[in-house]
């Protein structure tokens, strides 16, 4: 055999609903079947007994008749009854009749009149009968019989029988009529118990389901609307209060989700307000520090040093702050600006700036002959590879090797920036897509890192449709942005 039954404690609750039901129809349909053949085989004994003890009145009866004590008259008394067994004993030997015939008539299991012979008188004889019906087994050919015996007034010892023989085969009847109508009934039983539970528990399998389902949702971020509910719950019933529950709870979750993506809404309306209301006073800051540097009068040197920290601090604000709103307006979902874009040109234009910025590293392109246009927002698509350029070469000692390659992928388009540097630092890699993640070596906090730029390239491809990936070790870093064409 190949497949292993499996333990009654991992059957399904079906299952366990429908082998109770038929274990205990089989227990009921045993003890019922055991206590008709035994209340059966009493009723036919009883039966039985009583017309032997008749029998036996009316044989006696016949003997007493005879005139001559030492003779009996003899042959079966008349309506005796077929099978009925008659012997006359005469000091344990067989007495014979006023026609010199034994009394000794029997009927052996073929229903054939027969006689006793010396094993079974013997066995007669040795019974201990009385006038109280006893069972005797008396061998295979006459079979099993209710005995009784009687002493006549001449002395003599008058056994009369009856045979159990139809009292067994009525009693194996009934056993068998049992036996097949349980076996019918266990099949009927087998078949309703398993449509009943399976009805039963149709509710069951709602709750399941909707637990199902609202278990695939997406529940981490954003607006979900969580419809889900248990349909048609019967407050009344177990399953129904189960699934009660789980609406509840579903009520409970669902308000919480509300509540959490009306706060998200606030604080990225807050930040983006605030990032939109910071950019005016920057610019004025920026503004009059270049006028106060165009002063005609001179100035100490310490003041031309601070008003010089002031414009490229508030330089370095204004690009946090541009990066913020942007972020705070793609969180929002404000949609793109979707022109053409030849990708080729634009990631020559960025890379040749990259090379400008930094010509100590070892800028290459790959690029497919034809142009790569993709449907898009110039300026954002710039930001991502910009960016992306402008880690490699901040990140990165001089020297580096930095290689940025496009290929065209059936309706998408794969945008690669690979550098042999040292590597994203292992802490940081699997969050470096999040705001605010940065390197902390003394280089980058110079450079003036803010751990916003991936976070923008992540946002900005997102909002294109598309995804971004990275893989990095020692030696090779490549970060994979893949955006659809159109
Ligand atoms: N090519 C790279 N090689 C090594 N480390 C990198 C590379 N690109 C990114 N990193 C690491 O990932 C961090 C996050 O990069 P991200 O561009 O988000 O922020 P940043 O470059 O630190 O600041 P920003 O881009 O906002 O000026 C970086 O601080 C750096 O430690
Ligand atoms: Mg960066």
């Amino acid at each position: 055999m190949t497949g292993r039954l499996r333990r009654p404690a991992s059957w399904t609750l079906r299952a366990k609903l429908v082998a109770s039901v038929l274990l205990l129809f089989l227990a009921v349909t045993i003890l019922t079947g055991t206590l008709t053949s035994i209340s059966s085989r009493q009723y036919l004994t009883q039966q039985v007994d009583d017309d032997l003890l008749s029998a036996s009145q009316r044989f006696i009866g016949t003997l007493d008749d005879t005139p001559d004590h030492g003779r009996v008259r003899g042959g079966p008394p008349a309506g005796s009854g077929n099978g009925v067994l008659h012997l006359v004993l005469r000091d344990g030997t067989v007495a014979v009749d006023d026609h010199g015939q034994e009394i000794n008539y029997a009927v052996n299991v073929r229903g054939q009149n027969d006689r006793l012979d010396s094993d079974e008188i013997t066995e007669i004889n040795t019974a201990g009968l009385g006038r109280a019906p006893s069972t005797v087994d008396l061998g295979e050919d006459i079979g099993s019989y209710r005995l009784v015996s009687a002493r006549t007034a001449d002395g003599l010892t008058a056994v009369t029988g009856v045979p159990i023989d139809p009292i067994d085969s009525t009693v194996r009847a009934i056993a068998v009529i049992v036996a097949g109508s349980s076996a019918i009934g266990l099949a009927g039983v087998w078949l309703g118990s398993t449509y009943l539970v399976r009805r039963s528990l149709q509710p069951l399998d709602r709750v399941a389901g909707t637990a199902r389902r609202v278990s695939q949702l997406d529940l981490d971020s954003g607006d979900v609307p969580l419809a889900e509910r248990v349909p048609d719950v019967d407050p009344r019933t177990e399953v129904g209060q189960v699934g009660l529950a789980l609406n509840g709870l579903l009520d409970n979750v669902d308000g919480a989700l509300r509540a959490r993506h009306e706060s998200e809404t606030r604080v990225r309306r807050f930040v983006a307000d605030a990032s939109h209301e910071l950019r005016t006073p920057l610019a004025s800051i920026r503004g009059y520090a270049e006028l106060s540097k165009r002063e005609p009068e001179p100035i100490p040197d310490s003041v031309t040093h601070a008003l010089a920290r002031v414009e490229s601090e508030s330089l370095r604000m204004q690009t946090l702050v541009e990066d913020l709103l942007l972020l705070a307006r793609l969180d929002t979902g404000r949609p793109l600006e979707r022109v053409r874009v030849d990708l080729t040109l634009l990631t020559m234009d960025v890379t040749s700036d990259a090379r400008a910025a930094s010509p100590d590293h070892r800028w290459e392109l790959d690029l497919p002959p034809e142009p790569v246009d993709i449907t898009g927002d110039h300026d954002r698509l710039h930001q991502v590879v910009a960016n992306l350029l402008a880690n490699a070469r901040t990140h990165t000692p001089p020297g580096t090797r930095v290689r940025a390659s496009l290929r065209h992928e059936g309706d998408l388009v794969q945008l690669r920036v690979t550098d042999n540097g040292p590597g994203i630092p292992e802490a940081l890699r699997p969050d470096v897509f999040e705001r605010f993640t940065r390197g902390d070596d003394s280089r980058q906090r110079a450079s003036g890192s803010t751990g916003l730029g991936l976070s923008i390239v992540a946002a900005v491809t997102r909002a294109h449709g598309g995804r971004v990936d990275v893989s990095s070790r020692p030696g090779q870093t490549t970060f994979t942005v893949t955006l659809p064409t159109s």
